[in-house]
């Protein structure tokens, strides 16, 4: 019924209302007790007065039936009061549309808390209704497998065999599983979807599945097999040499001094790459380790690099390579693990000698007020700045993101050749990520390259 409805006054309730009086009028007219003149206006009056009554009553109704037709709606009024005799009908049925009203704010309660729980998941849920039609999407399954999904079929969303496999089944056999699959708009992320049977209201049957995404975990596995893939390819390299040597030496080169020599000198070289392997592997178990404890120890970076540079002189000699450092004005301190920084200047510096084509490295050092704002965690704090700049041959961009990967050289055999086992810089992101600084590697070709480090000051 509509809102605004207005119930016009019956005319056979008028009738019934005025039947009485006008009975009385015209008995009185019969028997001579009453003139026509005044029975006419006696009946006139009655018939007004009937019909006003039925006009009062039609209003009581319509105002009854304009509640009725409010039920639904959230604004409580009270329902509307009509006197007796109809109050006896009109009571239950305010009851009812009482029970109505309160059952509907009950379900837009319900209905409320479920969508927020739902929004509040962070993996993705679906709900597949007939025909295969979503029903219902989290806002985390909008997310993950894009736009508004309710009312599209399910392989609009999810297109994959092996899920489609497992939602016939939850229909048809009332199955659960769980499949793993990866969308097609993106094959590097994975998830595990859980698909299940759940009766809807109609008596059909429909599938709910939610999903937990595993590219992390993946990409993790992943890594860690590459890792010992390539550590066991660094280990057996050497090893395979050294093996070759050794049964050179037990047959032909039997009696060879001079070849014996030069093996026993070439073993000596792998043994020593090997330990270094070893060595760096460990440190960076141990950084690893301690990621998530700041360091504590006040340290003067002024001090560690001069000691640093004192230590790289020789292997910089060596190679003819000069190292330009100018221990200037006194740095402020920074929170700092000694040992570890003193590791991380010395894989920097062991690089631009290495690396430099045998000309001068220059170590810069200079404190800041703010570190600029691509500088990660350090940006706009005051910081200490280390750059080791060489005019080497550089690195080209596409190699720069991946440099401080474990293991990633960029010319293999060059690095092999200096003896490198392409976990310095590895080193060097771990040693600065534990110190809550920012490495920041610029090159240009043929030009030479720079390492940054922004180390936050102790506060
Ligand atoms: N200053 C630099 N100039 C040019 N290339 C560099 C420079 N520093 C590093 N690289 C490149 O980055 C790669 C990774 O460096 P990293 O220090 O991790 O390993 P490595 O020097 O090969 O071995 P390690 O440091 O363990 O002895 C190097 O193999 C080299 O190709
Ligand atoms: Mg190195």
């Amino acid at each position: 019924m509509a809102a605004g409805v207005v119930l016009r006054p019956s005319w056979r309730e008028a009738g019934y209302l005025a039947t009485p009086a006008l009975l009385a009028v015209a008995a009185l007219w019969l028997v001579g007790q009453l003139a026509i003149l005044p029975a006419l206006l006696a009946v006139l009056a009655t018939a007004g007065l009937a019909l006003g009554l039925a006009a009062w009553r039609a209003r009581d109704l319509a105002r009854l039936a304009r509640w009725l037709d409010g039920v639904g709606s959230a604004a409580g009024d009270p329902p509307p009061e009509i006197g007796p005799p109809l109050d006896a009908v009109v009571q239950p049925l305010v009851e009812v549309g009482r029970a109505v009203r309160r059952q509907r704010a009950e379900l837009a309660g319900q209905r409320r808390l479920i969508e927020a729980v739902l929004g509040r998941l962070p993996d993705p849920v679906l709900l597949i209704g007939r025909e295969r039609v979503i029903r219902l999407a989290n806002p985390a399954a909008e997310r993950s497998f894009g736009g508004s999904l309710v009312g599209l079929p399910l392989g609009r969303a999810v297109r994959d065999p092996t899920v489609t496999a497992a939602v016939t089944a939850a229909i048809e056999t009332g199955s659960n599983s769980t499949v793993t699959f990866s969308p097609a708009a993106d094959r590097l992320k994975q998830f595990a979807a859980h698909v299940g049977p759940v009766p809807l209201e109609d008596g059909a049957t429909g599938v709910l599945m939610t999903f937990r995404e595993q590219s992390e975990q993946v990409l993790i596995e992943r890594m860690r097999s590459d890792f010992v893939a390539n550590a066991s390819h660094e280990i057996r390299t050497p090893l395979a040499a050294i093996h070759g040597l050794i049964e050179t030496l037990q047959g032909p080169a039997r009696d060879d001094a001079a070849a014996r020599e030069a093996f026993l000198d070439t073993m000596a070289q792998e043994t020593a790459r090997m330990t270094r392997l070893v060595d760096d592997l460990l440190s960076l178990s141990r950084i690893e380790l301690a990621a998530h404890q700041p360091p504590t120890e006040r340290c003067d970076v002024d001090r560690v690099l001069a000691s640093v540079v004192d230590r790289m002189r020789p292997l910089a000699a060596k190679r003819r390579v000069r190292l330009e450092y100018v221990d200037g004005e006194p740095l402020p301190p920074v929170l700092a693990d000694t040992d570890q920084l003193h590791q991380l200047f010395v894989n920097l510096i062991d690089n631009a000698i290495k690396y430099g084509g045998g000309k001068p490295v220059r170590i810069e050092a200079e404190a800041r007020a703010a570190a600029p704002a691509d500088a990660g965690g350090v940006s706009g704090r005051p910081c200490v700045v280390v750059a080791v700049v060489d005019r080497g041959d550089g690195i080209a961009a596409e190699h720069i993101p991946r440099l401080t990967e474990r293991f990633y050289r960029v010319d293999k055999a060059r690095s092999r050749g200096q003896g490198g086992t392409g976990l310095g810089l590895a080193i060097v992101k771990h040693i600065v990520r534990r110190h809550g600084g920012h490495l920041e590697i610029t090159s240009q070709l043929g030009k030479g390259s720079r390492f940054t480090v922004y180390l936050p000051c102790a506060g």
